[in-house]
């Protein structure tokens, strides 16, 4: 018998350019006839039934009137249909349509749009390539950036897919002024988890100017867009695969994906993390990690941008305990926790490792005791 190596060595240049500004979709095309996408020239839009009559249509009109034999596909709004289900029926839609690899695909919308729509292309004919329009605050403050793309499972969120880059991510600030006014304080929980975790004058920031911009006034939005946007490339560069630095990001998410899946979705990705930055939070507290005012201060700004800082009456508390251990950090059957070092800092567990191991029983008290 005969052994064979097979050398796959890869340097792979995943670079992109993530822009920033009002109104688009005009850059987009100028940079699709400037070549971002090369010879392709078929396009999917996917987008969801909010998105489509707001910005995708004119969208697609735009790329058909440049010559792109261009098709939209559309599924329902809504964190429910992030799921393998709804990937597979847009799958067999664009196959029916006859897109092979030729093709690359265009996601215009918020988080949902930009998750299923990465994990898609990334197993579309084995993969094609994908561009991120995003037209939410929370597809801006994070899931468009960073190639983090997923469908949730009956158990839990995220918990199927890929890492898989996009060619360009359009940041649409323009577009957040069609959101629900509680779209936009559910962005805000990823805007504050990314203050708390790398930046103290952002908190202050947000602080003193949380009436402009829920107001979205231009520079207020413009400061938070750009802000999120340095403080998670800066870790994406650093740590795409989440080998160590990038756990920090999931700040406030041990706590918040296990509530929103055990809410059934009633509450929104933004508002869960909210609870979950009260929960990890009270965590640091207790191990000396934040001074009683630095955890007050992180509560107090939750509250001022008209987050949700309990847990509802309506959360089954134990089930919401066994929901942490579908947590991705999870190892060797132990929770960890990512926690905050006063604010602006997180605190190393130990050389690269950004998660602690929190007992099940030190989980549930605090749990069973936010208010
Ligand atoms: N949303 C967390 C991350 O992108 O790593």
């Amino acid at each position: 018998m005969s052994t064979f190596c097979v050398e796959l060595k890869k340097v792979v240049d995943d670079t992109y350019d993530v822009e920033i500004g009002y109104g688009l979709q005009d850059r987009l095309l100028e940079d699709l006839a400037d070549g971002l996408m090369g010879k392709l020239r078929k396009c999917a839009l996917i987008t969801d039934s909010t998105v489509q009559k707001l910005y995708a249509e004119t969208i697609l009109e735009k790329l058909k009137a440049a010559g792109y034999k261009a098709e939209m596909f559309v599924f329902p709004a809504g964190e429910k249909s992030k799921t393998r289900e709804v990937k597979a029926q847009l799958e067999d839609a664009m196959l029916a349509k006859e897109f092979r690899r030729d093709c690359f695909i265009l996601a215009v919308g918020g988080g949902v749009v930009t998750d299923l729509v990465g994990f898609l292309a990334g197993t579309y004919g084995r993969g094609v390539p994908f561009i991120n329009y995003a037209t939410t605050l929370l597809a801006a403050a994070d899931a468009s950036v960073g190639g983090k793309t997923a469908v949730d499972t009956p158990l839990a969120t995220n918990l199927i897919g890929l890492f898989n880059q996009p060619r360009k991510v359009y940041l649409d600030i323009e577009t957040w002024k069609t959101l629900p006014e509680r779209q936009i304080r559910s962005g805000l929980a990823e805007t504050i988890k990314h203050a708390c975790l790398a930046d103290r004058e952002f908190f202050d920031y947000l602080d003193r100017h949380m009436e402009e911009i829920l107001a979205l006034e231009p520079a207020a939005c413009d400061h938070i867009a750009e802000a999120n946007c340095r403080i998670k490339y800066e870790v994406v560069m650093k740590d795409e695969r989440e080998s160590g630095l990038r756990e920090v990001l999931n700040l406030g998410h041990t706590v918040g994906r296990a509530i929103e899946t055990v809410s059934d979705y009633q509450l929104l990705h933004g508002e869960a993390v909210s609870i979950g930055l009260v929960a990890e939070v009270d965590l640091a507290l207790s191990m000396g990690l934040m001074t009683q005012a630095e955890r007050d201060s992180v509560v107090a700004l939750l509250k001022k941008a008209g987050l949700p800082v309990e847990i509802p009456e309506y959360i089954d508390r134990e089930a919401l305990v066994k929901k942490l251990y579908t947590d991705k950090k999870v190892r060797d059957g132990r929770l960890r926790f990512v926690l905050q070092d006063g604010i602006g800092n997180i605190r190393e567990y130990e050389p690269g490792v950004y998660a602690f191991p929190i007992e099940e029983a030190v989980a549930r008290e605090i749990i069973l005791n936010i208010s």
